[in-house]
């Protein structure tokens, strides 16, 4: 979610709809995500692309790691939230304009939203998918965690709630086919929470790889090792705890949750999981689209 640790302690949230978008108000400003578009674009940015909960956080510590060759101790500085900011968040083009090569960063954003020379080629975007299943329970315990949104009654309501894409992100359906579908158009690596979490060494190949970054075996190992869900967790720089608690209300929660594959089974009632996989087939029925998950 766009945070950046740095937020006043009281304010008013609430989702404010924008060109067929929730933003948050008090955090974005609808102003300013539309003049995300014209933002001029280096060769050398990078932009992390997710629907929430898909393993944003997890993909700032990889890239992290990544630029500094694995060596965690020069990723100690700054939290991965302000060194990889989320571009909807209101004030965030100044830093952007004056940052240093190479520029990282995040968004939940829609595809219609971004900046155009991503369109033409320019920068790179690393879109990170996640089985919507997981997606919808890992949210739902985010809603309670998170200040900033509406604490759900119950998880039957968060489930409608999801499925209407009535959430910041809106639908999952329409965020990722966009995104997947133009994906041509840019320089373009998609990739899912499930194949980091079988084999995460292979996923840093890949991005290093994408991403024309040169590390030894060793180095991509150190990468590995502190990118785990439990070192993470134990990492102030990567875990979000010391995010302002008018946002996060750190006795409800946490991002790092639990970091599993098929948590949904806990949680999905045999009517629910019927109802979700034809609502799938039905929005994911272009056979151009070839997603993998565990939906039959
Ligand atoms: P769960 O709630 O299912 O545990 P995002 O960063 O997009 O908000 O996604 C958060 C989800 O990614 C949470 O899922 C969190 O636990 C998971 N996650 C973060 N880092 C991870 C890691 N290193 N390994 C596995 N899952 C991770």
């Amino acid at each position: 979610m766009a945070v950046d640790g740095n937020e006043p302690e009281t304010l008013e949230y609430k989702l404010v709809p924008h060109r067929d978008f929730n933003l948050i108000s008090g955090i974005h400003c609808p102003e300013e995500v539309d003049e995300i578009q014209n933002w001029e674009i280096r060769d050398s940015d990078i932009f992390i692309i997710t629907y929430p909960k898909s393993g944003t956080i997890w993909m700032q510590q990889i890239m992290s790691l990544i630029e500094a060759k694995g060596d965690v101790t020069a990723t100690k500085d700054q939290m991965n939230c302000v060194g990889m900011p989320w571009i909807e968040l209101a004030g965030s083009k100044k830093d952007f304009v004056s940052a240093p090569s190479p520029r990282i960063r995040v968004s939940h954003l829609q595809y219609k939203f971004i900046p155009l020379g991503l369109k033409q080629k320019m920068g790179k975007v690393i879109y990170v998918a996640r089985n919507p299943k997981d997606v919808l329970v890992s949210y739902y315990h985010f809603h309670k965690y998170a200040s900033m949104l509406e604490t759900p009654e119950d998880f039957d309501s968060f489930f409608e709630k999801f499925l209407e894409g009535k959430v910041y992100g809106n639908c999952w359906f329409d965020h990722i086919k966009a995104w997947y579908s133009e994906g041509d158009s840019m320089n373009f690596l998609y990739i899912t929470y499930e194949d980091m979490i079988q084999d995460l060494r292979s996923a840093v190949d890949q991005i290093c790889a994408f991403l024309d970054r040169d590390l030894t075996a060793q180095q991509k190992e150190s990468v590995v090792e502190h990118s785990t869900f439990e070192n993470m967790r134990k990492n102030p720089k990567a875990n979000y705890q010391a995010v302002s608690s008018s946002l996060l209300d750190h006795n409800k929660g946490a991002f790092m949750r639990k970091g599993t594959i098929g948590d949904w089974k806990n949680y999905f009632s045999v009517a629910q999981n019927e109802r979700f996989d034809r609502v799938f087939k039905e929005k994911m029925k272009d056979p151009s689209l070839t997603f993998v998950w565990d939906i039959a």
